[in-house]
């Protein structure tokens, strides 16, 4: 029997399960292989004595309707930069690549396949050209790779945001508030903006597009004119004022190179106060509902046929590269040119047209 490992890093995903399971399953029906799991990335390979467990039907069995991961994740498990204890109680960051591989050949695996985003893709990349025989799987509510046409995940965070936002609506229009909703989406304003159109908010502030906080204040006030008015606004946690910086600060593990973003929903508040803004105004900052709980039917879809390809990718031998959807079909693309590339919301996209055309401002 062939051995494969495989591993889940980064942020939890829905639809993280349904990978694992797609390609058990698809490994079963083979015949030729088992399929591993390494706990918490790739600290469970690292750990002496392993935390590796054998993926058989027990553990795969219905796992696709659930969230999270069953084998575990970590950002603060990156090989080429792995956050060591020092004897002086400081953190030092280690190389420990060539650690991993050894011990991962040691356990006689054939192959690897890594599931995570643009910085899982990036050791990937790496792990690749140490002569790793690696496959990468991309996953991200964000949807920021620009090498697939979608991400698992992301229309889950967009059904939860959407949700979210429609109960909102409900206190705005009941009580003429104005009502901020902050979502995730790292450096893309993606899920604010599949959300701000399918659940009808008036306005949407996203990375891309630095909003001016007297534009949202005069459509805020347009809406209050003509008597009792109400507002939603969803605001991407990535977005900035013109004259301003992203929100947010730099995270307190090591080995986690990420400024979490946080913070500009409530900052928009304060500024639309101060400049004497009449309406009551709420802030919501959905937070990681976003990315917790079962994946949509689509997304199980999505990311079962994902853990397929990279099982046949494997079988392939088509290491180095990593699934992508593109143009409705499974398809595969070299590691190193998915993740040269970020896939934000371009001035021309057709969804911002969309947007503008059913009055959507976006704070210009
Ligand atoms: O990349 C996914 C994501 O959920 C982003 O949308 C968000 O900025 C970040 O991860 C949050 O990370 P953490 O769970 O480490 O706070």
């Amino acid at each position: 029997m062939k051995k494969i490992l495989v591993l889940t890093g980064g942020g939890d995903c829905p639809g993280l399960n349904a990978v694992i399971r797609g390609i058990a399953k698809a490994a079963r029906t083979n015949g030729n292989w088992e399929v591993w799991g390494s706990i918490e990335a790739f600290n469970g390979i690292l750990k002496d004595g392993p935390e590796i467990i054998k993926l058989t039907r027990r553990y795969t069995a219905g796992i696709h309707v659930k969230g999270g991961t069953i084998i575990k994740t970590t950002n603060r498990g990156n090989p080429l930069e792995f956050p060591t204890p020092q004897p002086d109680g400081s953190i030092k960051l280690v190389n420990r690549t060539d650690e991993l591989i050894s011990k991962i050949k040691a356990q006689n695996f054939d192959a690897v396949i890594n599931i995570g985003g643009d910085g899982s893709q990036a050791i990937s990349q790496a792990l690749f050209e140490k002569g790793l025989n690696i496959i990468g799987v991309p996953k991200t509510i964000d949807n920021d790779l620009s090498a697939t046409d979608l991400t698992f995940g992301f229309s889950t965070a967009v059904q939860t945001a959407t949700e979210s936002l429609d109960r909102l609506v409900s206190t705005a229009e009941s009580h003429h508030r104005t009502l901020i909703m902050e979502v995730m989406g790292r450096d893309a304003g993606w899920i604010a903006l599949h959300t701000a159109i399918a659940g009808g908010a008036e306005i949407c502030l996203i990375p891309e597009i630095p909003f001016k906080i007297e534009s949202v204040l005069k459509r805020i006030n347009s809406r209050y004119k003509k008597g009792r008015g109400f507002v939603n606004i969803v605001i991407a946690e990535g977005a900035k004022p013109i004259d301003g910086e992203v929100m947010g600060e730099k995270s307190k593990d090591a080995g986690d190179p990420h400024i979490k973003l946080a913070g500009i929903a409530n900052y928009l508040r304060s500024q639309l106060e101060k400049r004497g803004c009449q309406a009551q105004i709420r802030t919501t900052v959905l937070g990681h509902t976003q990315r917790g709980g079962t994946p949509i039917a689509f997304d199980r879809i999505l990311a079962t046929s994902m853990g397929v390809k990279a099982f046949e990718m494997v079988e392939a031998g088509a290491f180095g590269k990593m699934v992508a959807y593109k143009n409705n079909k499974m398809a595969s693309v070299f590691i190193k040119k998915a993740i040269s590339e970020y896939n934000v919301v371009s001035q021309d996209h057709y969804l911002l047209n969309t947007a503008r055309q059913l009055g959507i401002s976006f704070g210009e």
